[in-house]
């Protein structure tokens, strides 16, 4: 018998019915990076894209497909032999396996002048999850947090979602990308919950020195917030500035850092990320934060169990050189970035990237012809030289690019050899 709706019984369809999608989803789409770039591919595909050229992917920060962006093999082993014990294949306790957790505490304290406890870590699915979590804890009505600009707008996404107010100051481009804590200190308000900061920054490349962070703890403490810093790209520095973690200055102001394995062991899809209270002088307890951030693990989802069972191995017997060779080769990556971009008529790269995976770059679109804005730009680029690349909107600043250098350095230096024969193809002829 044919399969038709009327030889199964389905009746009529209603004029209305009475349930609505939530509207506040509705707009969040242009706030994500990854919903961009597939627009920017889907239109690249359905052009033909660049001559049946390799597509370099230098829009998002995921370089893990790439053979020289293999994990290390120590974390492949705990992994497996996590799998394999047969130990972990249970639901997970709420806020994460203690084993995990304080060998997490062990793991972060190396770097503070404090020791961490199990009972400050708090595992996520990633570092996603975990600022998730940590805006849906602050949400509370009248809430306003500051956001770093240019900045990971998944943040924005998050708190918008949850109904808080979200104020923007600017990271300074002729400084770094450094905060500008004047600045700050004019948009905050009794109503002021927190400010975010990212360092090694997404989508900067920048990394904050000593006395940078030190100011930034200052500023939050006048203001009475506390400093959610979003360290996803830790360690992963490769100028002259080492990485220092925001929870150095945990007594100065109250400190939640968001960290996971995704970046620096190059394992974005294992799915495993942490909140970490670093606040010595315990006003997270004291402001029932902390009870807010363990009621909350009650009502989502863990990461998955052997992940969390080969927590403590991965991070004991993960050897330097593996943490060395990527910092190489992103420090590779880094230098032929700048310097290939500094040859580019059309963009400028205002600062050198120190660390994590992106530069950003500013568009002179009085030297492009025919290009409306960085949106058309990166289009028409991916359409004319299968190269794709995230326009600047996407982290708040319009007629800027990030570009990724988080590939292989043969593949980015093709890619931006693309770059420049669009760039010129699309020059202004000389007055
Ligand atoms: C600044 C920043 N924070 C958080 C995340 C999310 O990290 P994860 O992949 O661990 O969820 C990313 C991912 O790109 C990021 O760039």
């Amino acid at each position: 018998m044919e399969k038709s709706a009327s030889n199964w019984g389905v009746a009529a369809v209603p004029d209305s019915w009475n349930f609505k999608p939530n509207e506040r989803l509705l707009g969040l789409m242009s706030l994500s990076v990854r919903g961009v770039l597939a627009r920017i591919k889907a239109e690249m595909v359905a052009a033909g894209g660049g001559g049946g050229r390799p597509v370099i992917p230098m829009g998002h920060g995921d370089p893990s497909a790439f053979p020289c962006f293999r994990t290390a093999p120590e974390a492949v082993d705990a992994v497996a032999g996590a799998l394999q014990s047969g130990e972990y294949n249970s639901y997970s306790t709420c806020v994460g396996l203690e084993p995990a957790r304080r060998s997490i505490a062990q793991y972060l304290s190396r770097d503070l002048p404090y020791e961490l406890s199990l009972d400050d870590v708090y595992l996520t699915n990633g570092c996603a999850q975990a600022i998730e979590i940590i805006c849906s804890v602050l949400a509370r009505p009248g809430a306003n947090i500051l956001l770093p600009r240019p900045g990971y707008k998944f943040y924005e996404a998050r708190a918008v979602f949850n109904g808080m107010e979200v104020r923007y100051y600017d990271l300074l481009p002729g400084k770094d990308w450094e905060v500008d804590t004047d600045g700050v200190q004019a948009l905050a308000d009794k109503n002021t919950v927190a400010i975010v900061i990212i360092n090694p920054g997404n989508p900067c490349g920048n990394v904050y020195s000593y006395e940078h962070l030190a100011k930034v703890a200052e500023t939050a403490r006048k203001l009475g917030i506390f400093v959610i810093a979003d360290e996803a790209y830790a360690h992963l520095t490769f100028g002259e500035r080492k990485f220092v973690p925001m929870g150095v200055f945990g007594a100065v102001a109250p400190v939640i850092t968001l960290g996971s394995l995704s970046k620096r062991w190059l394992v974005p899809g294992w799915r495993l990320g942490w909140i970490v209270t670093n606040d010595p002088s315990g006003v997270f307890q004291r402001t029932k934060v902390a009870a807010s951030i363990r009621t909350y693990h009650y009502i989502c989802s863990d990461p998955t169990t052997f992940v969390q069972g080969a927590v403590p191995n991965l991070l004991e017997n993960s050897k330097e050189e593996f943490f060395q060779k990527t910092i190489k080769i992103l420090k590779e990556s880094a230098d032929i970035c700048w310097e290939k971009l500094n040859g580019i008529n059309g963009v400028t790269c205002p600062s050198r990237p120190m660390g994590s995976m992106f530069v950003m770059v500013k568009l002179d679109l009085s030297c492009l012809q025919d290009i409306k804005d960085d949106m058309d730009f990166c289009c028409r680029l991916a359409k004319e030289e299968s190269v794709v690349v995230l326009p600047g909107r996407v982290v708040g600043c319009k007629d800027w690019l990030r570009i990724t250098f988080a590939i292989d350095p043969s593949s980015l230096e093709d890619g931006l050899d693309r770059l420049k024969s669009f760039c010129l193809r699309h020059s202004k002829p000389a007055q």
